[in-house]
């Protein structure tokens, strides 16, 4: 089911420190924990999935995508906690493909992914968001706290 988010009395909110890629210009580091985490990929329930690929992350940087990556770790490492995409080729400003590594889950960060790309969307001076929540996936919908979502048609 698709959600429109709406942003119009949305106060940004505080969320962890995370990087940004609008291009496809990723440390050697970061591809290979990107790519290891995308082999062992795991729904929210544990179950593996395969969702998308190191192809489609160059395409879409390619194609007015944002990617969002959540992690630590020193030069040389990089421990993966989570990842997210916006697309703006939609109608609204579209959050999809929100990701967080197992060891991470039920902390907080499934949330922060999605405020942190509100704040972005709103900060660049829209209104509107969209995003698809199925509703078989329980851990996702704790977003849902906030009275900003509408089922869209
Ligand atoms: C959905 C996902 C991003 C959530 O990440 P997360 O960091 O665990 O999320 P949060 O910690 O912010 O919130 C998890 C919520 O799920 C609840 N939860 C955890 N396990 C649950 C379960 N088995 N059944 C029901 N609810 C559950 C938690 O209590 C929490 O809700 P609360 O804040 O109301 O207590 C993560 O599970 C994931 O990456 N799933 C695979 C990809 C996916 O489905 N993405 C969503 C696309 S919209």
């Amino acid at each position: 089911m698709y959600y429109k988010i709406n942003l119009n009395n949305y106060k940004p909110k505080k969320t962890r420190i995370y990087l940004e890629f609008d291009k496809y210009k990723f440390s050697p580091y970061q591809l290979e924990a990107i790519n290891n985490e995308l082999n062992n990929f795991q729904d929210s329930f544990g179950k593996p999935w395969k969702e998308w690929d190191m192809s489609d992350l160059k395409h879409r940087l390619e194609n007015n995508f944002t990617f969002y990556l959540i992690g630590n770790g020193k030069t040389g490492e990089l421990i993966l906690e989570g990842w997210a995409f916006i697309d703006w080729n939609r109608q609204y400003p579209y959050l999809c493909n929100r990701y967080v590594c197992p060891d991470f889950r039920n902390n907080g960060l499934g949330q922060d992914l999605v405020w942190l790309r509100c704040n972005e969307i709103k900060r660049q001076g829209y209104d509107n968001a969209m995003i698809k929540l199925e509703d078989w996936n329980t851990p996702a919908n704790s977003v849902m706290k906030e009275n900003i979502f509408t089922k869209m048609d």
